[in-house]
């Protein structure tokens, strides 16, 4: 396997690892999960589900559970109704909860919302009614650009509402990639703000919108699905107006009635666009649908977070622009009826302590992050969490990366107190939701370890043949059967979604990661082993990284790898060649390095800038023209490069060392 993930444990660390925390009693008498949902969904993983499925709210009840007869093309609940912002948010108004807080909001500048579910119920009709007043209806598409604040819940819940789809783009994507992801689901409506706040100062999303919609290098029209934008006012900045085209939320949503039936949709309903990078320069628009997608949300959250809506205050720190913000910030959480705290801004702005503060302003009591977030805190130190009063917390959720042990033990010894449970959840955009983790109460764990798969998941390590490893072994992970919450293809390419996923093992769900089966059979995750970067548990695909460097007029050729990197677990470092007929080759390799960032912001996005970027005389390559990222990887690792004799050129290795003993950095 090609691949070196940070911190991920070693097949040594491996063997060699023997604290395990078994669940305090305390806990597991009272624990959502138990063992005995292992059994039952193992005798009968179907009935599992419908059991599962059942405890949603259907206009019309489904009949039959799974229909896998064009696979891998699956079909969940397909004959039953329903609507997702309907279990989200209606039901618990009609159920008599409408009163229990939804969202404590914090702004990064301190302002504050507490929104219950009463007041989600008149927000969600008001914009079902405004999007409809925009004449948006049932399997359009809407694009939201949104900072993480109220509206971007508020816009998502809906848009499912009227059965439109939703395509959220991360705010930190730029605005080529916006309209990259605005053509591709042809998107009609786009929901954005003025800004966000980021450390203290507006971040303008606007603008960056507007130069999405018009024509520029890379489109020579504008973009023609977009009739309107639909603009939340959270800044309060000057901002350009395209009259026609342009309309506050304030104007559009606060006058409609809030009285609106839910569109009533097939459980195949698509319910989201979201696009993720993969292994080619295009990134993809994986599709979820409603029935199966909101069971596999609503029971994964119930059980992995042991929820328990009445008293618990839950956060999970992710951006709603990522699948974990859709499955456990919106869907899931909500569909249970959680209190959550949704906070706009950065872990260290104003203060290091922020967090810290917040778990101690709102008494939270399940904590949900990324260990790249854990790391960062471990380097300001623990002073700083000690200042607070994290008593309140009861469990520690991980996700988006592996997990290295000594960030684990941090996690739970610093913030959980050596009382709380940590589960280490593995999954991704494509599973729509938790599949590998141990079960609060229930799973004795070990330091960065995601353990089994959660009931009626069937998942495996398997080698290059596709056989089934032995325990001490390591290989691929898969997945076996299929699962509720599984993406239901790539929007608008059924044969990209054969491809990608179900080519490599016959009959199985290639998840592109590596993995190994500890000597008790337990699974612990070893990072891509494909051409995908994950980087602070952003997902980044080389390919897409050097299509960026190599599309600017000083670049003659871009390698990309993703070296390891302390704090955000991966980081980008560029190999670039520089055209000798541009005005690059005057340029120092400083000028290139800045040139060349600014490059990635403005193609990608700010978060995908490369942490280094090299500039050498030639890219190693393979005979058959493939560039070789593992000896660039050894480069950027700082070890001895690997085996070269595949290479077409040999010396082009000690060429770029011996290059690099001047210039190693950026
Ligand atoms: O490599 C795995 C890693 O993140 C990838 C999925 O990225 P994305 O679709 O952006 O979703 C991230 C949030 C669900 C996976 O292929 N990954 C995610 N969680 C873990 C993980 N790797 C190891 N351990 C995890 N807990």
């Amino acid at each position: 396997m090609d691949h070196h993930a940070h911190g991920t444990p070693t097949l040594e660390n491996l063997h060699t690892e023997t604290r395990t925390f078994s669940p305090l009693v305390s806990f597991a008498v009272h624990a959502n999960a138990t063992a005995y949902e292992y059994k039952k969904a193992e005798v009968d993983r179907l009935a599992y589900w419908r059991e599962q499925a059942l405890q949603l709210q259907w206009k019309i009840p489904f009949t039959e559970v799974l229909d896998w007869s064009d696979a891998p093309f699956a079909r969940w609940f397909h004959d039953g109704t329903l609507n997702a912002c309907d279990n989200a948010v209606d039901k618990h108004v009609r159920k008599g909860r409408g009163d229990r807080v939804a969202f404590y909001f914090e702004g990064e500048p301190g302002d504050t919302q507490t929104l219950t579910y009463n007041d989600m119920y008149e927000r969600v009709q008001k914009a079902a009614n405004g999007l409809l007043s925009l004449g948006v209806r049932k399997g359009d598409r809407v694009a939201i650009y949104l900072p993480q604040i109220p509206e971007a819940v508020v816009a998502m819940l809906a848009c499912a509402r009227i059965g439109a789809i939703h395509s959220v783009v991360f705010g930190g994507f730029s605005a080529e990639s916006l309209r990259q992801r605005i053509d591709d689901a042809e998107a009609k409506l786009v929901i954005t703000a003025d800004g966000g706040n980021r450390r203290g100062a507006h971040l303008a999303l606007k603008p960056l919108v507007d130069a999405a919609l018009v024509p520029s290098e890379n489109h020579d029209k504008p973009a023609e699905s977009v009739t309107n934008v639909l603009v939340v006012r959270r800044t309060g900045q000057d901002t350009a107006w395209v009259e026609g085209r342009d309309l506050w939320w304030h104007d559009v949503v606060d006058p409609q009635p809030a009285q609106h039936e839910p569109e009533w949709v097939d459980a195949e309903h698509p319910l989201f666009i979201l696009y993720t990078s993969g292994t080619t320069g295009t990134p993809k628009g994986l599709f979820h649908t409603t029935g199966g997608y909101l069971t596999q949300a609503m029971t994964s959250h119930k059980q992995v977070f042991d929820l328990k809506p009445e008293t618990d205050v839950y956060w999970c720190t992710a951006d709603v622009g990522w699948v974990t913000g859709h499955s456990y910030i919106v869907y899931g959480p909500m569909i249970n009826g959680a209190t959550q705290v949704l906070y706009e801004g950065v872990p260290n702005a104003p203060h290091e302590g922020r967090w810290w503060e917040i778990v101690e302003k709102y008494r939270v009591t399940i904590l949900y992050t990324a260990p790249t977030a854990i790391r960062t805190c471990m380097k300001w130190g623990e002073a700083i969490p000690d200042q607070y009063d994290l008593s309140s917390l009861r469990l520690l959720g991980s996700v988006g990366e592996p997990i290295n042990p000594e960030a684990w033990m941090w996690y739970r010894r610093v913030i959980g107190g050596n009382r709380c449970p940590v589960v280490d959840t593995w999954w991704q955009t494509e599973t729509g939701a938790i599949m590998i983790s141990p079960l609060p109460g229930v799973t004795a764990t070990k330091p960065g370890c995601a353990h089994a798969p959660l009931p009626g998941v069937v998942a495996d390590v398997v080698d290059d043949t596709g056989r089934s490893v032995s325990n001490g072994e390591g290989g691929y992970l898969v997945i076996r059967e299929p699962w509720p919450s599984m993406l239901r293809g790539i929007w608008g390419d059924r044969k990209r979604y054969r491809k990608t996923y179900w080519n490599q093992f016959d009959g199985m769900y290639f998840a592109g990661d590596g993995a190994k089966k500890d000597i008790d059979g337990e699974i612990w995750l070893m990072g891509r082993v494909d051409d995908v970067m994950n980087v602070s548990g952003h997902r980044l695909s080389t390919t897409e990284l050097e299509h960026a460097l190599v599309s600017h007029p000083w670049v003659a050729e871009a390698a990309v790898v993703g070296a390891s990197d302390e704090t955000t677990g991966q980081a980008v470092v560029a190999f670039v060649v520089v055209r000798s007929d541009g005005d690059g080759a005057q340029a120092t390799g400083e000028e290139v390095a800045q040139e060349l960032r600014k490059q990635v912001r403005r193609e990608i996005g700010p978060f995908a800038t490369p942490r280094t970027i090299l500039v050498v005389s030639e890219v190693p390559k393979t005979r058959s023209g493939k560039i070789m990222r593992r000896l660039l990887r050894d480069v950027a690792e700082n070890r001895p490069v690997g085996d070269v004799t595949t290479l077409a050129d040999g010396s082009v290795m000690n060429a770029i060392a011996e290059g690099l003993g001047a210039g190693k950095g950026d």
